[in-house]
C-alpha cells in the first residue's frame, strides 16, 4: 500500500508531500560529512551517540562512510511534545549502555529545530566527563536558537516547514521515505513547524 492510500475518512492527514532533499543529495551529504570525520578522528576511535529514533537512518548511512574503528551507543529522549510541535522539555527514556567519561563522543541527531534538546544532551553528556564532544546533525533548522560553535557537522539548512522520511517522522510515519520531504495536510497546506 502506497503512503498515499493511508488517509482515512476521519478528516485531514499529515502525509509527505514535495521532496525537499534528495536521496541522491542525501547520500552525497553523508559521504562528505564521513570523510571530514575520518580526517578529524584520525588515530581515534569515536564513539557516534545516535538520538532515537530519528537518527538511525542517518547514523547507520554515516558510520559506513567513516573509515575509522568506530563504537555506537544510543539515547532515546522524549520531548513530551506531540505531532508537529516540540515542547522544550525532555525526558531520557533509554539511557547510554556505554561509559562516556575519556570518549571521542559525537552527538548523532536527525534535526536540530529550535534547539532546545541538542542544549539539554549536551549538557547532560559533558557533564560525563568525555574526552571531546562534537556535534552532527542531519538537518539544521535555519531560525535555531543554538551557539553556531556548537554545529560541528552539519548536513542541510532547512527552512521552517515540517519534514519526514530519512528516520524523521510525523506520528511515528514516514520514517521510511528514502528522502526528506515536506509535510501536507490532507486538506491542502504544507504545515509550518510549530514551536
Ligand atoms: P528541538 O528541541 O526543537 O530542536 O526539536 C528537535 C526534535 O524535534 C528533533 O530531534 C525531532 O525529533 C523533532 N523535530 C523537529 N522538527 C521536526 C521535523 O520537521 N520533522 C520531524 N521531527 C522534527
Ligand atoms: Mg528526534
Amino acid at each position: 500500500m502506497g503512503h498515499d492510500q493511508l488517509e482515512g475518512d476521519a478528516g485531514p492527514e499529515l502525509v509527505p508531500g514535495r521532496v525537499l532533499v534528495s536521496a541522491e543529495q542525501l547520500a552525497e551529504r553523508v559521504a562528505q560529512l564521513g570523510a571530514e570525520i575520518t580526517v578529524d578522528y584520525a588515530g581515534r576511535s569515536p564513539l557516534l551517540v545516535g538520538v532515537l529514533k530519528g537518527a538511525f537512518m542517518f547514523m547507520s548511512d554515516l558510520s559506513r562512510v567513516i573509515d575509522l574503528p568506530v563504537e555506537f551507543d544510543f539515547m532515546a529522549v522524549s520531548s513530551y511534545g506531540h505531532s508537529t510541535r516540540s515542547s522544550g522539555v525532555v525526558r531520557i527514556v533509554k539511557d547510554l549502555d556505554l561509559d562516556l567519561a575519556g570518549r571521542d563522543a559525537i552527538l548523532v541527531e536527525d534535526i536540530v529545530d529550535s534547539g532546545l534538546t541538542l542544549n539539554y544532551l549536551r549538557r547532560n553528556l559533558l557533564a560525563r566527563n568525555p574526552a571531546s564532544l562534537e556535534v552532527c546533525a542531519l538537518l539544521v533548522r535555519e531560525d535555531h536558537s543554538v551557539d553556531e560553535a556548537i554545529l560541528r557537522y552539519e548536513g542541510f539548512r532547512i527552512p521552517g516547514e515540517f519534514v519526514v522520511g530519512y528516520g524523521l517522522d510525523v506520528d511515528q510515519r514516514y520514517r521510511n521515505l528514502p528522502d526528506i520531504r515536506v509535510v501536507e495536510s490532507t486538506s491542502g497546506a504544507e504545515v509550518a513547524e510549530a514551536s
